[in-house]
């Protein structure tokens, strides 16, 4: 049993009691009324107004007229709207039966069967700092993963590294000059960023440094057996860290590849551009004219003939559709990028693919208050804000529990969770000021707060046993009935997560359990009650543990 259900049931219902209103169109009319007292659910009646020529208030008290329908306890006109009250004594038994017996699988479906969605997500650029503005496309971009298996798509999980470009010129320009081998293996990824930036102060000065970067990207292009080595040297170092950080967030990739690996497939579709007649040189540089679009071109290759960004996502696009067919291509990147998305999703459109491809971005993120500035070196990294993170909540953690066992891996769990919830706590698209204490604040609508709950109600269920049959007499008091209801409405909110591409949908929603779960722990004792009680907490357990599993946080026994 879940609301979805009782949506349709409802809708049936009504479809018989409206003529010429069919019961999916009435399925997509329910609202949430804002206070429990005004009923579960509402159905406005303002839209039928001009179908059924009667006045909303009209239609509402028609529809109430002898109600009757399962699951209903009643229902009330109420100014043009139709209030429905369930019968929570058979819906709230229904859902926690439904739970505990499919667990996990509670708000599976088989919507995606037989299907396949490509994720392109995280994809950093190898030897620049992984900085905060790339938690949005990790974390996003795995959440839409889960969530999309969630409800039975393959999913194909790539990170797709920017392995490629003149930045590696760049670097290995730096590393020639001022490099030393042994600083970068000790310091990994850290030293890499500073003979880069150091590059980038250096060749402000003197600009023939450029035109060194430029020729030794060139040999790289030809596979200069050097140049080639420092690279593939350069990509691991920045691994190790990537790798350190992915696991803090429990992501791992179905496949890690790069732009480099659309070395030989780059070229046919040049050709194909042309054959097509798309292709237009342009300053010495090919290009897709797309005005006809109102977009400026779509540039292909630059003037020396080397191939840039946007030939190696169509290549690599064609690519991917070959070896996994699928049906959907997701990408998620920051703002900065939604017209270069654009514009190559109108190419590959324009080459006769007109697949399914989605540019999800989101937007920036400035810490207490200060923006980044990644072109100084001046960046805030991940691995420093997680470690932030994670040293305070040891402190809390050493004054609030100096018994707990497995401190370190608590600290980090709950540490980097907060940054993530506090981070997908926003619809996506927004700008956001990340205030480290608020993120990191035990009340509140915070990733501890959730964390803590879930604890909680870990550390109830070590208390008593659930190896028992509900006892039929128990009558379900008003705060159960409504944690019963806030759980009914997991599998709604997965499909409107994924509908609108916002893990935030279901970040929000973990604070709905945790905040009726913590209304019915205060106002009640569990432990020694009635059965209905333990099992209840046994249900958010497995919502509130799933959905912290969606938007990547760990679930922590005790904390
Ligand atoms: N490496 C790019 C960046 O950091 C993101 C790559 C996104 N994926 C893609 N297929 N273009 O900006």
């Amino acid at each position: 049993m879940n609301i979805t259900k009782i949506k349709k049931i409802l809708s049936d219902y009504l479809a018989g009691k409206l003529e010429g209103i069919s019961s999916d169109d009435i399925m997509l009319m329910f609202e949430y009324p804002p206070e429990p007292k005004m009923g579960d659910l509402a159905f406005p009646c303002f839209k039928l107004s001009k179908v059924l020529r009667k006045s909303p208030v009209q239609i509402a008290q028609m529809l109430a007229a002898d109600f009757l329908c399962e699951y209903v306890d009643r229902a009330e006109a109420v100014n043009g709207y139709l209030n429905i009250y369930l019968d929570k004594n058979v819906y709230t038994y229904e859902i926690l039966s439904e739970i505990l017996h499919a667990k996990n699988n509670y708000g599976n479906s088989d919507i995606g069967n037989g299907k396949t969605v490509v994720l392109d997500y995280s994809s950093p650029n190898v030897a620049k700092p992984f900085h905060i503005g790339h938690l949005g496309t990790t974390v996003i971009g795995h959440s839409l993963k889960l969530l999309h298996e969630k409800i039975g798509y393959k999913c194909i999980g790539i990170n797709y590294l920017g392995d490629w470009g003149t930045q590696f010129g760049k670097l290995i320009t730096a590393y020639k000059l001022w490099g030393d081998k042994q600083k970068i293996e000790e310091n990994g990824l850290d030293e890499l960023v500073n003979i880069y930036v150091k590059f980038q102060k250096e060749s402000e000065k003197d600009e023939s440094l450029l035109d060194t970067a430029r020729a030794e990207f060139a040999k790289l292009e030809k596979h200069d057996a050097e140049n080639l080595k420092l690279w593939k040297w350069f990509i691991d170092i920045s691994f190790i860290e990537y790798e350190t950080t992915y696991k803090q967030l429990g992501i791992k990739f179905d496949v890690i590849t790069g732009e480099s690996a659309s070395y030989s497939i780059t070229q046919p579709v040049v050709e194909e551009l042309k054959e097509n007649s798309l292709l237009i040189v342009d300053d010495g540089a090919s290009i897709v004219r797309l005005d006809d679009y109102n977009m400026p071109p779509c540039m292909i290759l630059k003037s020396d003939g080397s191939t840039i960004y946007a030939v190696r996502d169509i290549a690599t696009v064609l690519d991917r559709k070959k070896k996994y067919k699928f049906d959907k291509c997701i990408y998620v990147t920051a703002n900065a990028q939604i017209l270069y998305f654009n514009q190559w999703f109108k190419v590959l459109e324009l080459m006769g693919y007109n697949w399914d491809c989605v540019h999800i971005p989101y937007g920036t993120v400035s810490i207490n208050g200060a923006k980044l500035a990644t072109r100084t070196g001046n960046v805030i990294l991940l691995k420093d804000l997680f470690s932030t993170a994670i040293e305070k909540v040891k402190e809390i953690i050493e004054e609030k529990n100096p018994n707990l066992q497995n401190k370190d891996e608590t600290a980090e769990a709950v540490g980097v969770g907060a940054i993530v919830f506090h981070y997908l706590m926003n619809n996506r698209i927004k700008d956001i000021n990340f205030i480290i204490e608020d993120a990191l604040s035990f009340d509140g609508s915070t990733g501890p707060y959730a964390q803590y709950t879930y604890a909680r109600t870990c550390s109830l269920l070590e208390k008593g046993s659930i190896d028992q049959p509900f006892n039929p007499a128990y009558q379900p008091n008003e705060e159960e009935n409504n944690v019963a209801y806030v759980l009914s409405l997991y599998p709604e909110k997965i499909l409107e997560a994924i509908n609108s591409y916002e893990p935030s949908v279901i970040t929000r929603y973990i604070i709905e359990i945790c905040t009726a779960f913590n209304r019915f722990y205060h106002e009640h004792q569990i432990i020694g009650a009635d059965i209905f009680r333990l099992k209840l907490t046994e249900a958010v357990k497995i919502i509130l543990g799933d959905a912290l599993g969606l938007i990547c946080l760990k679930k922590p026994e005790k904390i």
